[in-house]
C-alpha cells in the first residue's frame, strides 16, 4: 500500500477531507496528522466522523498571527515528514495548515494533492491570507481536485496542466449529505431551535474573517441590531467564533437584544440543523456559501467578493459586504419574499470522495 499522508487543522479542513479519509483508509497506508490549528471547534468534527489522527502538533495558541503560526509550524511540519517519510500528502483548501503543509512536502520533495483547488476572488487581500495561500498551494501541488468547471478554467489560466486538473465536486456535499442523511440527524433537534416559534424568522448569522475583524464585524452587528428592531417576528442565531476578535467586536458594538441568541460554536449536525431552519444565512464563512445550495437557502455574503461565483450566478447569494444599509435592506428584502429556493447540487453531487479516490488509483 502507498503511504499517504493527509493534513488538517481546522474545523473546516476536517468536515472537507473526512469523506476523503473514510474513502481512502482501506486502499492507502494513511498517515493523519493533525497541527491543532485549531482545538475545540475541530476536535468534535474528528469524534464525529470517527477519525483519530496518528500526531496532533498541537500548535495552537491564543489569538495567534501569522508569522508565529508559520515559524512555530514549519519545523515541526519537517520533523513529521521525516519521520512517516509518506509517498504521496494531501491537504485540502487554503488555510495557514494546509499551505504550510504543502510548502514543507515542497522543500522534501514530496508530491501533494489539493482538495478544493482552483477557488480565486483575484483580490490578493481578500479573504486574506486565503487567497494567496490557494495559489501558492496551485503552484506547489501535481494534483488538483477542482470542485467546480470555474475552478478548473481558473488553474488552467494560471497555466497548470490540464491533465493534473480533476473537476470533483465540493466534498463538503459529501460531509453534509453524510450527516444529514444519518439516523443521529432525523433523531435529534438542538434544544436552540426550541427558542424559535413556527411562525418566527430566523437569521443563522456567522463570521470570523481576519478582514473583517474590528470595524467590519461591528457594522455586522449594528446591521442585526437595527434588523432585530425593526422585524419583531425575527430571531437571530449566532455561534460566536472562538477567533478573539469576533466577541471583542460583539462587545464594542454593545448589541443588546435578547432575540439575538449567541452561542458556543456548535457540533456540526445541530449546526446543520439550525441551517435547515434558518430563513436567511447571513455568513463571511467560505463553507456555509456551499452547503446552503443543498438546503436552498439565500445567503448574503459579508465580503466584498466571493471566490465562490457560482452561488452569486445561481441567484442564490448576493454579496452585501459590511455595508450597514444594504445588509438591512437586502436581508428585509429577502425575509419578505415568497420564493421557495429549490435545492442545487452546483458545488457537487456528494460523491466528490469517490471521484478522488478513482483519480488516486489511476494517477498514484
Ligand atoms: C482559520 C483559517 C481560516 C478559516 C478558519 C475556519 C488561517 C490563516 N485561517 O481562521 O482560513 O476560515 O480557520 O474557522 O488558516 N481559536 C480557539 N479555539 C479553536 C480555534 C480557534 O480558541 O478551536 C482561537 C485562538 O485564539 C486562535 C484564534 O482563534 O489563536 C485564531 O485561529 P486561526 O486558526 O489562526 O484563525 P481563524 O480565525 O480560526
Ligand atoms: N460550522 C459548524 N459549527 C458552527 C459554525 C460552522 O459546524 O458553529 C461548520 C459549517 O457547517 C461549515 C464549516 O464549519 O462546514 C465552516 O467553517 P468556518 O466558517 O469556520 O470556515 P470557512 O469555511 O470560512 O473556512
Amino acid at each position: 500500500m502507498k503511504k499517504l499522508l493527509i493534513a488538517f487543522g481546522t474545523r473546516p479542513e476536517i468536515i472537507k477531507l473526512a469523506p476523503v479519509i473514510l474513502e481512502l483508509r482501506d486502499s492507502y497506508e494513511l498517515k493523519l496528522l493533525h497541527t491543532g490549528q485549531h482545538r475545540e471547534i475541530a476536535d468534535p468534527m474528528l469524534s464525529l466522523f470517527g477519525i483519530s489522527p496518528d500526531v496532533d502538533l498541537e500548535i495552537m495558541k491564543t489569538n495567534q498571527d501569522l508569522f508565529s503560526l508559520t515559524s512555530d509550524l514549519l519545523p515541526k511540519l519537517s520533523k513529521v515528514l521525516d519521520e512517516y517519510q509518506p509517498e504521496h500528502v494531501m491537504v485540502q483548501g487554503d488555510t495557514s495548515t494546509s499551505f504550510l503543509t504543502a510548502l514543507a512536502a515542497f522543500y522534501k520533495r514530496i508530491p501533494v494533492s489539493h482538495v478544493e483547488a482552483g477557488l480565486r476572488s483575484y483580490d490578493k487581500y481578500s479573504p486574506f491570507p486565503e487567497e494567496m495561500n490557494r495559489r501558492q498551494i496551485s503552484q506547489i501541488a501535481q494534483l488538483h481536485f477542482a470542485p467546480t468547471a470555474i475552478n478548473r478554467n481558473a488553474l488552467v489560466k494560471e497555466g497548470i496542466s490540464k491533465e493534473k486538473i480533476f473537476v470533483t465536486g465540493n466534498t463538503v456535499i459529501d460531509a453534509l449529505n453524510m450527516i444529514i442523511g444519518s439516523d443521529d440527524f432525523s433523531k435529534s433537534s438542538p434544544s436552540i431551535l426550541s427558542e424559535i416559534e413556527k411562525d418566527e424568522k430566523l437569521i443563522l448569522l456567522t463570521a470570523h474573517r481576519r478582514e473583517n475583524h474590528g470595524a467590519p464585524l461591528i457594522q455586522i452587528f449594528k446591521a442585526v441590531e437595527e434588523l432585530l428592531a425593526t422585524q419583531p417576528d425575527l430571531k437571530v442565531i449566532f455561534p460566536i467564533h472562538p477567533n478573539p476578535n469576533v466577541k471583542a467586536a460583539l462587545d464594542k458594538s454593545r448589541l443588546n437584544n435578547t432575540r439575538m441568541i449567541q452561542t458556543h460554536p456548535m457540533e456540526y449536525l445541530p449546526f446543520l440543523h439550525v441551517l435547515k431552519r434558518a430563513d436567511l444565512i447571513l455568513t463571511d464563512s467560505g463553507g456555509i456559501q456551499e452547503e446552503a445550495t443543498v438546503l436552498g437557502k439565500p445567503v448574503l455574503i459579508l465580503r466584498n467578493e466571493t471566490e465562490r461565483r457560482e452561488l452569486i450566478e445561481a441567484g442564490l447569494g448576493e454579496i452585501v459586504g459590511t455595508d450597514i444599509s444594504k445588509i438591512v435592506s437586502r436581508s428585509k428584502a429577502l425575509l419578505e419574499s415568497t420564493i421557495n429556493h429549490s435545492t442545487l447540487n452546483i458545488f457537487g453531487d456528494g460523491k466528490a470522495a469517490e471521484k478522488i479516490h478513482e483519480i488516486l488509483k489511476d494517477q498514484l
